[in-house]
């Protein structure tokens, strides 16, 4: 076990958490999608520490984080298409996955094997200052136990990662609140292995038709293991009111009865988006039989919203 320290955003807070990371440690920092487990991609022995805090399958490959659109050019192949979508979406909520290079540095366990990378360079600022500062590609899967709720406050990362992880750079709350659209461009036809904030309906007018990875196929995100994003209570979906026992999440005209929580009351998908996690922890109490949540839409963000509650209230393995 590692003492955790969880630090506040200072200059001083970012050198000593770029020279844990230069040492092998893992730092867990904020973006504006949900909190990393960051390490120092080019080390094996970092990227290892990281699947094994998570306790996360190692087939499940990682998102290196990179400082601005150049640093990720030198470890993928950024075709036409991968040019344009970084140019027009980093920084920001998206992760392309392209080839490898012949020389990238990134470890081969962060690929988990395969040929390619997945790469992202995110807007946080303090995400960026620490990036900088690296001067490494940082791995970062969410900073969470694999397969519970991802975390948008550093208390959230204390929560599951306490003694695990050397610093917690605490940035107060994300402000999307879900992980990152990934992008597949190592193929012919553009798809969408994780649906994001970057929407199809945004990346089609500079890449035309955009497809989403259909479950089953290979594991090739962990968005495709069935339960994943799952509080311990069971998730009950479009529901319209609570059964006995049930705590209510509505979302909407779609209130509950009094002591619900609402992901937004005025029917708002960027304010559900980023308190969605939060209040499926807030809502994991012991003695409830399980969480309802009312229906959200299937449009914009929704289908991000909906693919992480789907997942949620999946049958566990
Ligand atoms: O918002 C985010 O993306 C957060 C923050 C910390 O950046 N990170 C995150 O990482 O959610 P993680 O490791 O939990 O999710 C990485 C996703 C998974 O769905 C993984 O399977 C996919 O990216 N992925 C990574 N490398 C891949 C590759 N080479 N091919 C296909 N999918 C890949
Ligand atoms: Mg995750």
């Amino acid at each position: 076990m590692t003492e955790t320290r969880i630090l506040k955003p200072s200059d001083t807070a970012i050198r000593e958490a770029a020279a844990a990371l230069a040492r092998g440690e893992l730092v867990a920092f904020p973006t504006e999608t949900v909190y990393g487990l960051g390490g120092d991609a080019t080390d094996d022995r970092a990227v290892a520490r990281i699947f094994e805090a998570k306790a996360r399958p190692s087939f499940n490959p990682l998102i290196s984080h990179l400082p601005d659109p150049e640093s990720a050019f030198e470890h993928g192949v950024f075709d036409a298409r991968a040019r344009s979508v970084a140019k027009a979406f980093w920084p920001g909520p998206m992760t392309l996955v392209v080839p490898r290079r012949s020389d990238c540095r990134i470890s081969l366990l962060a690929s988990a094997g395969l040929d390619t990378v997945a790469l992202r360079v995110p807007e946080h600022p303090l995400a960026s200052a620490l990036l900088a500062a690296a001067g490494l590609p940082i791995a970062a899967p969410s900073a969470n136990r694999s397969g519970r709720v991802s975390p948008t406050t550093a208390e959230h990362v204390l929560d599951g990662l306490e003694g695990r992880v050397s610093i917690i750079l605490d940035g107060g709350p994300c402000a999307v609140g879900l992980e990152s659209t990934v992008l597949d461009l190592s193929g012919e036809v553009p798809a969408i292995l994780r649906p994001g904030a970057v929407t199809p309906e945004m990346l089609e007018p500079l890449i035309g038709p955009v497809g989403f990875a259909g479950n089953g196929a290979k594991i090739a995100a962990p968005g495709m293991l069935e339960s994943h994003y799952a509080p311990a209570l069971p998730v009950r979906l479009d529901a319209t009111a609570p059964e006995a026992g049930e705590l209510f999440l509505g979302f909407g005209d779609i209130a509950g009865p009094e002591g619900s929580e609402s992901l937004s009351a005025c029917g708002d998908l960027t304010e559900a988006a980023s308190c969605l996690f939060a209040l499926l922890r807030r809502l994991d109490r012991p003695g409830a039989t399980g969480i309802a949540v009312a229906p959200i839409p299937e449009t914009g963000l929704g289908i991000a919203i909906n693919d992480r509650l789907r997942r949620a209230a999946a049958p566990r393995a």
